[in-house]
């Protein structure tokens, strides 16, 4: 077990972790955070549970071997391949991440839920057994090369895929859509934008960091520092490293001039 001001691991195939990274510095600035960012292995959604597996098992070895006192999984597809295997394997305390459809379904009136997330995500057991308490009227979104384009910061190219995505709706009928996918939570604002107000927008971001904060507090593990840091670290490019300090200060396609 570790202590009050040991960092607190973070993970996920890239930026899109960062999202959440964002609420979780926000609602607890006195943690230290280390940021990993899997470049190396990404995107982790097109891949087999096997190989996430694998890819996660190095990300966690190294992030131990940091004496992290907790590990937040801030990604929806590495949640499904490897979160239940972690937390029997490790002994420290494990926070996951699963799209928001129970949140959507208790929006929801008599029309459909859009999921979007990676293909891997949507085909998991743990996907299912979610649809099946809170999946009425919900259709799997698959949104295979939507991460890609939030990497590579393209953010007209990322306007396209949502546009020919929303398209094939019938807009009318849909009550909610999920963002499922870290990265897609880079793209809210602009989704926000596309979609006609009547629908609401649901994600896990900030009922993550709220869930760790409840696990650290149960375990006797809030920092009682007044500040923290954050640290990045990365499988990829050393470059991307400034990239990654930029997308935690950065404002969200869409959401109006910087
Ligand atoms: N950001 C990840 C998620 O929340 C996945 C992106 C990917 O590597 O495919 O699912």
């Amino acid at each position: 077990m570790g202590s009050r001001r040991d960092p607190i691991g973070v993970f996920d195939s890239g930026i899109g972790g960062i999202s959440t990274l964002r609420n979780m510095v926000k609602l607890l600035p006195g943690e230290n955070f280390i940021y990993y960012g899997d470049l190396k292995n990404a995107p982790y959604g097109t891949k087999s549970t096997a190989e996430v597996l694998r890819c996660v098992r190095g990300v966690v070895a190294h992030l131990l071997e940091q004496r992290i006192k907790a590990l937040v999984i801030a990604c929806n597809t590495a949640t499904g391949a490897a979160a239940a295997t972690l937390r029997k394997e490790l002994d420290i305390p494990v926070v996951a991440m699963e799209p928001a459809l129970k949140p959507a379904s208790e929006l929801r009136r008599d029309g459909k839920i859009l999921v979007m997330a990676t293909p891997l995500t949507l085909n998991q057991p743990k996907f299912e057994k979610l649809m099946a308490q809170y999946g009425a009227g919900a259709e799997k979104v698959p949104c295979v090369g939507l991460m890609e384009l939030v990497e590579q910061e393209d953010e007209e190219g990322a306007r396209k895929y949502l546009e020919g995505l929303f398209s094939r709706q019938d807009l009318d009928r849909v009550d909610a859509v999920v963002l499922g996918c870290t990265h897609y939570v880079f793209l809210k604002a602009m989704i926000r934008e596309m979609l006609p107000e009547h629908i609401a927008i649901t994600e896990g971001n900030e009922g993550t960091a709220r869930q760790l904060r409840r696990v650290l507090q149960r375990a006797d593990l809030l920092s009682d520092a007044a500040e923290g840091s954050v640290t990045f670290e990365t499988s990829g490019d050393e470059a991307t490293l400034e990239t990654m300090r930029r997308w935690l200060a950065r404002k969200d396609p869409g959401s109006g001039p910087a």
